[in-house]
């Protein structure tokens, strides 16, 4: 089942989250002269047109980067992200949102890696002639679970691993534990960033007590909720769970949290939270 279109949800609070939370990771990881892989296992159609009627039918992004991109009180830890959607913008009107691997092509140095993966028949083919000039990524076409088995470890043994599923099935809960098993077995020094939807607050529970008793350390949780839970339909709030993650990311996130909520939510429902799950 491959429904699912990101361009209909593209520039969303979650995408804000996730995307903050992938540019400070891309920075730490440059604080070092070391090369690095950036391997995106979901990776999108890379470029999202606002005005498309994808985007235009949910308006979506409207709550979610149109709150934020153009805030003159922005946190300079925002930098790098709002930079990258800037540089898609360079005329101040929010026409393109950059998706993952457009942050991580703004982002990373000549010397850096990208490796893209995305299996749906029509986004495929937008990302790989978004990077068909860019020497440093290499775009494919398939399952991006497999990808943390084929291509891991990196031969830089540095790197970070963003899995990105659109859940569409239930399965992708148990998946993305096995997936980042597979991916930790080969290369546990990497940094692994799962992002997750709430939409039933006991998935989350489920995956996050597997994702324990695989017995992998140091992992801490993110979460941006702009309405409480609830049980009906849709997505509440998103997180991100970040394995290994750069030694100041929590307390980069503790501050940048309150002011993105409070921007990106004026009613102040929902909430958030960053929590170290399992110690070092
Ligand atoms: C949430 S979107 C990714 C968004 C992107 N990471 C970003 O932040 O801009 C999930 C993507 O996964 C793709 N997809 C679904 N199943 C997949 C699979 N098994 N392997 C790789 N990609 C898959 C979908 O077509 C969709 O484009």
């Amino acid at each position: 089942m491959l429904s699912y279109r990101h361009s209909f949800h593209a520039g969303n609070h979650a995408d804000v989250l996730k995307h903050t939370v992938e540019s400070l990771i891309l920075t730490a990881l440059m604080e070092k002269d070391k090369p690095f892989l950036y391997l995106d296992t979901h990776a999108g159609a890379g470029r999202y047109q606002l005005s498309s009627a994808h985007a235009e039918r949910t308006g979506e992004y409207l709550e979610g980067i149109a709150r934020i991109w153009q805030q003159p009180d922005a946190p300079a830890l925002l930098k790098p992200y709002l930079n990258a959607v800037r540089n898609l913008n360079p005329g101040g009107t929010l026409r393109y949102y950059p998706g993952s691997p457009l942050i991580a092509r703004y982002l990373l140095r000549e010397e850096d890696k990208l490796q893209l993966t995305e299996l749906h028949p029509s986004d495929y083919p937008l990302l790989r002639n978004e990077f068909s000039k860019d020497a440093r990524a290499r775009v494919e076409r398939g399952d991006g679970y497999q990808q943390l088995k084929a291509k891991l470890p990196p031969p830089a043994r540095r790197g970070l691993i963003l899995i990105d599923p659109p859940y569409e099935m239930k399965s992708d809960y148990q998946e993305v534990v096995k997936g980042i098993q597979e991916g930790y077995k080969r290369f546990a020094t990497g940094i692994y960033a799962l992002w997750y939807p709430v939409v039933m607050r006991q998935q989350i529970k489920h995956m996050l007590r597997d994702l324990e008793a695989t017995g992998i350390r140091n992992i801490l949780q993110i979460e941006l909720a702009v309405r409480p839970d609830s049980d009906q339909r849709g997505m509440t709030a998103s997180g991100m769970i970040v394995i290994n993650p750069p030694w100041k990311l929590k307390a980069q996130m503790e501050e940048l949290l309150p002011w993105l909520h409070k921007t990106l939510v004026p009613a102040g429902t929902g909430h958030y939270s960053v929590t170290q799950v399992v110690p070092e």
